[in-house]
């Protein structure tokens, strides 16, 4: 029986459930002390003094780290990949925005390390902020590029004389809010130096090769001398994509104390060090003949970013490809304001655009009265109109039709507030969802071990997605053993080079150089006779696996189709999501429970994303007042029905060695529109804006 497939239990869920699995932070390092971060009150300006003396009094406190006795980080501003961020490691008095590093205060234990940084008495120097986005938008400016590779606009055929032909339009701005990644597991780093030349850091990351070039980066180190380990991470989204300020200030610390330091953000931290979902205001015009065929389409994003660095949610991206039109024009545009560097969420662009995309294809459904479904099947991508490219498998009229089967989507009574259980308004809403099926250059290494058990060795990560498990079911099945025979070590730069957890890669990047070493072991041993194959010789196969060629023929996505049910409370304006059944085109399926988990995760932040989860700034300020779990809301069990996934396996031959497209992200990305269309089905009142909390209802 292979094992790829198989809902077999995850490797790590016995040590992650007894509290034995080591996250970064729980790392037992001798003679370690603490450090804690002093972020600044002012939005923007400078720090003019920071008095000490007090802090300097507080039991315990080795150092207190400031800019007029920090040592200097060379590379803390300099970049070399786009998602490498600008650090702000105490190098100047500058305040680029609220609660930004101003300090850093290194103590025997975390509470006096905090005491001692709270007792630090700061003048500012206030200069003007401007951190609203909707009051500068006119200030956007075109980005070098919307998303990894993607250029920022974007256009075919003729939009503008397409438009000006069409029998119906729909024409809305659609915006969406920020929102912050608040994993379980806070970010926490602890750094070891070897003298002055080496340093070890346990951090709590989604990339640990990506983290060892940045911080060598920044200390101007040979990458060699810098060794990254993370064994377990507790969540990541996005937040754990880049190595922040916050990791080079623990070195820097470390260095200054000549001990190793311990750093761990507050939640509170998590608001302003680590990224967030930048807002969006998106314009967004369809028009489309009388029998429904799209004749043109219109997608303008503006997102923010910092003042010095550049992240663009790449909303626009989805709109190029998910629907055959012979007109489209995209635009993604960038406003600077005096706000940390935004970054990856859960789904970055797909998440956001296509709430705006597919809220604005069930507007114009009901302008002209088709059905929903029947609208995307009228308009469906036989092959990507925007690379020009067949795709390397495309199953999404089986999504729909599955999908729409099980919710029973036929019964819809098409009529806004025409479906009612007692007093509750009821709305059925769907949406598309996609997401690009990504890989990267990887490498592997697979052993046999001298009790005949093997190894797989890759210096990934598991941000929980189950990477611990499906390498072993990839190797198992390429090794022709049971998968109780294959152990799996990751997270450390010790190990072969493998690129960041992040755009949904790992399976497809990593577990395809996984493959291809244990198919080369496996040739070795067969090779072997007989005697030889028993004997205690150490066998090794290690390969790099680049992005496979047949792939540049193709475009490669996954696709899916997800209704959803809410029942609204017309005096409250409370929205309840009640059914959500989703089906999932993705290729092949490595394990039906590890990747259940991952499409209910993403609908879960779905329903968050739609009705939930919003960080509010104070314009005056800068600052973040929703800063904990309690004032920021993410979906509980009661705001979660029962999750129907129907998956679909997928074969498909080019997308990569193991026929698998990713499916950390694609489960979010149909949920917003889902339930804002929902929404509107319920009550007639369509809200554009997320999260649709009540007060829009009412
Ligand atoms: Mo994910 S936003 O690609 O970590």
């Amino acid at each position: 029986m292979t094992s790829v497939g198989q809902g077999i239990d995850r490797a790590d869920a016995r040590a992650k459930v007894r509290g034995e699995a080591q996250y970064a932070a729980d790392t037992p390092v001798a003679g370690l002390v603490h450090a804690f971060v002093v972020t600044s009150a002012l939005g923007h300006g400078r720090v003019t003094a920071i008095d000490a003396s007090a802090a300097r009094t507080v039991p315990g406190v080795l150092a207190v780290i400031t800019p007029d006795n920090a040592p200097r980080v060379p590379g803390a501003t300099k970049k070399k990949v786009s998602f490498d961020r600008i650090l702000q490691v105490v190098q100047d008095a500058d305040v680029r925005y609220a609660d930004q590093p101003i300090a850093v205060v290194v103590a025997d234990t975390p509470e006096r390390a905090r005491a001692a940084g709270e007792a630090l008495v700061v003048s500012y120097a206030p200069s003007p902020i401007a951190v609203s986005l909707a009051q500068n938008e006119a200030a956007g400016r075109k980005p070098a590029k919307a998303g990894p590779r993607a250029e920022p606009d974007s256009s075919r055929g003729d939009f503008a004389g397409a438009l000006a032909s069409a029998a119906v339009k729909v024409e809305q701005t659609y915006t969406t809010s920020i929102q912050h990644h608040h994993p379980m597991e806070l970010h926490g780093t602890i750094a070891v130096w070897q003298g002055n030349d080496a340093l070890t850091l346990y951090d709590a990351t989604q990339g640990v090769f990506p983290c060892r070039e940045r911080l060598a980066g920044a200390f101007d180190l040979p990458p060699e001398k810098v060794r990254v380990i993370s064994h377990y991470v507790g969540g990541g989204f996005g937040c754990k994509g880049s190595a922040w300020s916050h990791v080079a200030l623990a070195a820097l610390a470390a260095r200054v104390v000549k001990r190793p330091v311990k750093l761990v953000l507050t939640r509170q931290q998590v608001c302003s060090l680590v990224g967030y979902r930048p807002r969006t205001i998106q314009h967004v015009t369809l028009a489309a003949a009388k029998d429904g065929q799209l004749r043109a389409m219109r997608h303008d994003v503006i997102s923010e970013t910092s003042r010095f660095d550049e992240f663009v949610e790449p909303s626009g991206l989805v709109t190029r490809m998910l629907y055959a039109c012979p007109n489209v024009t995209t635009t993604h545009r960038v406003v600077e304001l005096d706000v940390p560097t935004p970054t990856f969420t859960r789904a970055p662009g797909e998440a956001t655009g296509n709430f705006a995309l597919e809220v604005a294809l069930d507007e114009l459904a009901y302008e002209l009265g088709v059905d929903p479904v029947e609208l995307r099947l009228k308009n469906y991508a036989e092959h990507d109109e925007d690379e020009n490219k067949p795709w390397s498998s495309k199953s999404l009229r089986e999504c729909y039709r599955r999908a729409a089967e099980q919710f029973g989507w036929r019964h819809r009574r098409p009529l806004p507030g025409s479906q009612r259980e007692q007093h509750l308004l009821v709305g059925w809403g769907m949406a598309t969802a996609s997401y690009p099926a990504r890989q990267s250059a990887a490498s592997a290494r697979v052993k046999r071990d001298r009790d005949g058990n093997f190894v797989v060795q890759a210096g990934t990560q598991d941000i929980g997605t189950g990477t611990y498990t499906i390498l072993a079911q990839i190797a198992a099945d390429a090794l022709g053993v049971a998968v109780e025979r294959v152990r799996v070590e990751i997270g450390d730069t010790a190990l072969p080079e493998t690129p960041v957890s992040g755009g949904s890669q790992t399976a497809s990047s990593t577990g395809s150089a996984v493959k291809r070493a244990a198919e080369a072991l496996k040739q070795k041993l067969d090779a072997l006779s007989a005697s030889d194959r028993s004997a205690d010789t150490e066998l090794v196969a290690e390969l790099k696996t680049e992005e496979k060629p047949d792939r540049k023929r193709f475009s490669t996505h996954g696709f899916g189709a997800q209704f959803v049910e809410v029942k609204v409370d017309p005096d409250l304006g409370v929205v309840r999501v009640t059914r959500a059944v989703s089906a999932f085109a993705t290729g092949k399926i490595l394990n039906v429970k590890t990747a259940r988990s991952q499409f209910m995760g993403g609908m879960v932040w779905g329903i968050g994303l739609a009705l939930l989860e919003h960080s509010r700034r104070d314009e005056r300020s800068g600052r973040i007042v929703t800063r904990d779990l309690a004032d920021y809301h993410v979906p509980v069990n009661a705001d979660v029905p029962e999750l129907e996934v129907i998956m679909l396996n997928e074969l498909d031959p080019h997308v990569n060695e193991i026929g698998a497209k990713g499916i950390g992200e694609i489960g979010i990305t149909g949920m917003p529109a889902a339930i804002a269309n929902a929404v509107y089905h319920a009550t007639g009142k369509r809200v554009r804006e997320l999260p649709i909390t009540l007060d829009k209802l009412l």
